[in-house]
């Protein structure tokens, strides 16, 4: 497919997506009514749509409009490209622009620059105050495909010579002691030797660096209490031989979970069923709780849309009760850990002093915000001890 060829399928996918289909489905739909696409044309198109869905608003106000067609011309002129080059009718390309095309568009500002909602943008200025412009606009950047390198098997140099010999480029990054960043190749880490052998995992650098900060020393048994697939475990299961029990309220989601440990080499039980206290309890309990995923937009572009002020209430109900149950695991002298992908005050601090005001005999030993800003994702992670 020609480079137009490409955006004119980003138009007509994006214009599905307005009309309310989920991006994926979309995005499934016309791979496969459209089979001379080659999988370099999939991933392109795939690109294109991901990046409107990261600035919808933005790309809108740029092109003069509200159609898939609008927010391509858009996307073009924010990347400094002419449309009227792309847009040439030539070669399965969009149709050229039309004089009003040509003359529509205007510079976005307030909450169409930061591409958000108006009610989220007020949320980030309450949460994030003078840092809110800069991680609405990190949150408009494509994430890095960001590896954590396993201490169990191997050290970070040795891992990127590793993957370099698959044709994977990875660097150091500073944002965790084993983080990589990787630069080319990152298709391939999935079906490569370092993968599957478990020299490294897929995981975020700001999940790595949150799970690092937790104090392993003197611990022996660790609950996940919402393990999902286990990435939170894994990163803290590499630096100790701690017992590790998995429990999630889906356990469905956990069925990737042994599989990943074996290949990493740690020690994961995953628990069908969680004993009642003090029966079951535990030196580290740790409440990686659902959230409205605020710190990882870049990569769920569509979450940022589909979030309303009513989701998100019922999100920190939820939070606020995971908090209070997982708790009662924790043995006297114990940690909880809770940590979100967010950087939503209502979901993270507030949620640590409304927990903190109804439960004696619990002290905030700290917490720390990643801002999407800093390269990782966004993250909230907060240590609670026990007396
Ligand atoms: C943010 S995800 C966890 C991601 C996981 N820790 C990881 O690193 O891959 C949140 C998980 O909480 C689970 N969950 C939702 N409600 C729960 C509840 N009431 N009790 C326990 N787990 C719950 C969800 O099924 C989901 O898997």
């Amino acid at each position: 497919m020609t480079p137009g060829a490409r955006v004119q399928a980003a138009i007509e996918v994006l214009d599905q997506i307005a009309s309310g289909e989920a991006a994926e489905k979309a995005l499934i739909g016309w791979a496969r009514r459209s089979r001379f696409a080659g999988s370099g044309d999939r991933a392109a198109v795939r690109d294109h749509v991901f990046q409107a869905l990261r600035c919808w608003r933005s790309y809108a106000c740029l092109g003069g409009g509200e159609t898939g067609r609008a927010r391509m011309i858009g996307a073009l002129r924010a990347s400094g490209v002419d449309p009227t080059t792309v847009f040439t009718g030539e070669g399965h390309a969009p149709a050229p622009l039309g004089a009003a095309e040509q003359d529509a568009g205007c510079v976005p500002t307030g909450a169409d620059a930061c591409d958000m909602p108006e009610w989220l943008l007020e949320q980030f200025r309450a949460s994030l105050a003078d840092k809110a412009e800069a991680n609405a606009h990190a949150l408009k950047q494509r994430a890095p495909v960001m590896l954590r390198v396993n201490r169990r098997k191997t050290d970070r140099s040795s891992a990127i010579a590793l993957l370099a010999g698959e044709g994977i480029e990875c660097a150091a990054h500073p944002v965790a002691d084993m983080a990589l960043i990787v630069t080319q190749g990152a298709r391939r880490v999935a079906r490569s030797a370092a993968y599957l052998e478990g020299h490294v995992e897929l995981q975020d650098g700001s999940s790595q660096a949150a799970m690092d900060g937790v104090d392993l020393h003197g611990v022996t048994r660790v609950l996940d209490y919402c393990a999902g697939g286990g990435g939170k475990s894994l990163a803290l299961a590499a630096r100790s031989d701690a017992r590790f029990y998995a429990h999630d309220a889906d356990p469905a989601r956990m069925q990737d979970l042994p599989e990943r440990a074996t290949r990493a080499g740690a020690r994961i039980c995953v628990l069908k069923t969680l004993p009642e206290p003090p029966e079951s309890s535990y030196d580290i309990v740790l409440c990686d709780v659902p959230c409205s995923g605020s710190g990882t937009w870049r990569r769920t572009p569509e979450a940022k849309w589909r979030l309303t002020p009513e989701r998100l209430a019922d999100l920190t109900q939820l939070q606020s009760q995971i908090l209070t149950t997982a708790a009662r695991y924790v043995a006297p002298g114990g940690q909880l850990i809770y940590a979100t992908c967010s950087v939503l005050t209502v979901e993270n601090e507030a949620r640590i002093e409304a927990f903190l005001s109804e439960t004696p005999g619990w002290v905030r030993r700290k917490i720390h915000r990643f801002d999407v800003s800093e390269g990782g994702d966004g993250f909230f992670v907060a240590h609670l001890g026990r007396d």
